[in-house]
């Protein structure tokens, strides 16, 4: 091993800005973008992968707004192997206090046939664009795409050349999902042992999860003596999705006996960026997904919640208060003051200004005088709700009433605020949900295709609020929206507008290069 591959700090290197928000339908606007970097940033991600610059004009404003704004970590922007990519990368990434530029080309013979390249045109090209890179940057990623279905001695070959024109951090790709931990650990080994040059660099794994064996195969490479993680927050990302961050950190914090190695993430900021990725993605964490799942901490059978109030380490492995989950779910109601509501919030992870907690105020107060208790996960659904239905969005639900039973057909009589202006209809559909989509429809056509209509109930009870996801679909395009609310067919219809929304929105992007957002 080299003297870098035997520290014991691993580097955590976050994409959920860039791999991330790459899966359909989890695009994030400007500000939530920047919001997360912060959040990143306070949580002490080493490298934040901010987004792919040349991909559109969106992508080259958020990453620089990140750079400009970021304290700590490093900025990095995505290229590919062409200067122009490279050069559009630096143009964002050049106002950070520490830039980063990343810049790939798929290396297997799969990816090898698309631009057309034979493998010496190949190996050229990677010294032409890195040498560029670091001309401009002296923190330069290099990544062959698809490095685990790549033949063993021309990855040697394309790294050496790599490091040679002074690439300062080597990424190895499992782009498809399809490694297992000893091969991931492996092939770390046998690059670093045989490249030369690999001790000047850091190796780094970047794995996806389509079999299932992200975090295992990253947590195999560090064995191995990569010491960069690349990974997600929640493991959001195309198809299965990367890495989970949070996954390798605590198993690296809760098993250091086996992994002795450390990062510089503060665990109990996890909570709180988990929360906000799941509400600004519009990608809900699923119950049951480790340490960030809604039962990663909850014990319902008998025996488990005796051991837990005997001795809490009989059935948990780490402190809820670890990931910064808070130990006591004190409830809220409508006695509750401001003070006490801004409290609470902050716990939560949410800051708000006085504006912003003024119009959340309101709308919990409404919630209180509908619900008895309004608990942690209430107050996370009404902030989600709190980016539906606001002034500015173009279309705003102003009334609406369904009639629904045993009877058919049911009907939504629906006004909708369309740039300031009140349209009302009255629609038939095959129940309440049915026809409150009808009425969006008539008041608003369009074609956009319904991909996903989900709901939750976000705590127990028939007084429960509904978060409801809607994903719709437009010229291969991916929207989603999202609302809370105790009446699930006003949460559905708010959800549908919300998404409605960011569909106009995508629609007036400008977007040059749209095709390029499928790396993976
Ligand atoms: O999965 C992948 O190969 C990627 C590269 C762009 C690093 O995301
Ligand atoms: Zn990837």
């Amino acid at each position: 091993m080299t003297d870098k591959a035997k520290q014991d700090r691993v580097l955590i290197f976050d994409t959920t800005l860039r791999d991330g928000e790459q899966s359909p339908g989890a695009t994030m606007t400007h500000d939530e973008k920047l919001e997360i970097a912060a959040l990143l940033d306070e949580m002490g991600v080493d490298i934040i992968e901010a987004g792919f610059p040349i991909a559109s004009e969106g992508d080259f404003d958020a990453v620089t707004a990140i750079a400009k704004q970021t304290q700590n970590s490093v900025i990095c922007g995505l290229a590919r192997a062409n200067f122009k990519d490279i050069d559009r990368c630096w143009e964002a990434v050049r106002h950070a206090r520490r830039p980063r530029i990343h810049t790939f080309i798929g290396t297997s013979p799969l990816h090898r046939a698309i631009p057309n390249l034979d493998m010496d045109q190949m190996a050229e090209r990677i010294h032409e664009t890195v040498t560029h890179a670091r001309n401009l940057c002296d923190n330069v990623q290099w990544s062959p795409m698809d490095a685990t279905r790549t033949e063993h001695d021309y990855l040697c070959r394309v790294i050496e050349i790599a490091i040679k024109a002074g690439a300062t951090t080597i990424n190895i790709p499992d782009t498809v999902g399809y490694t297992a931990p000893r091969e991931s650990a492996d092939l770390i080994r046998m690059l670093i042992e045989r490249v030369p040059g690999a001790d000047e660099v850091v190796f780094a794994t970047h794995c996806h999860n389509d079999l299932g064996m992200a975090t295992a195969n990253a947590l195999a490479a560090v064995e191995a003596g990569a010491r960069q993680i690349e990974c997600t927050v929640n493991g959001l990302g195309e198809r299965a999705g990367n890495t989970a961050l949070e996954e390798v950190v605590m198993a690296m914090k809760v098993r250091n006996d086996i992994m002795p190695y450390r990062t510089g993430i503060d665990t109990t900021k996890i909570m709180n960026i988990s929360r906000r990725v799941a509400a600004v993605s519009g990608f809900p964490v699923q119950y049951n997904k480790a340490i960030v799942g809604k039962n990663a901490f909850a014990h319902e059978s008998g025996i488990h919640q005796d051991g837990m109030l005997k001795n809490a380490q009989t059935f948990e492995i780490m402190r809820p208060e670890d990931v910064g989950l808070s130990a006591t779910n004190l409830v809220m109601g409508k006695h509750s003051g401001r003070a006490a509501l801004r409290a609470k919030l902050k716990d939560l992870g949410y800051d708000l200004a006085d504006n912003q907690l003024n119009d959340v105020f309101v709308r919990f107060k409404a919630l209180a005088d509908r619900k008895k208790e309004v608990y942690d996960d209430d107050l996370v659904a009404l902030m989600t709700d709190s980016t539906a239905n606001v002034a500015g969005d173009h279309l705003q639900v102003k009334f609406l009433r369904v009639i629904c039973g045993t009877e058919a057909p049911q009907s939504a009589d629906l006004t909708l605020t369309i740039d300031g202006v009140d349209h009302q209809v009255t629609a038939t559909g095959d129940g309440p949900v049915d026809a409150t989509f009808n009425a969006v429809k008539r008041l608003f056509p369009h074609d956009a295709r319904l991909a996903l209509y989900q709901v939750h109930a976000v705590t127990e009870g028939t007084d429960a609020q509904a978060t409801v996801s809607v994903r719709l679909e437009e010229d291969g395009k991916i929207v989603t929206g999202q609302s809370a609310d105790t009446d699930t067919v006003v949460a559905s219809a708010k959800a549908y507008v919300s998404a409605l929304n960011n569909l106009i929105v995508r629609r007036e992007k400008t977007k040059p290069a749209d095709e390029m957002k499928s790396v993976s």
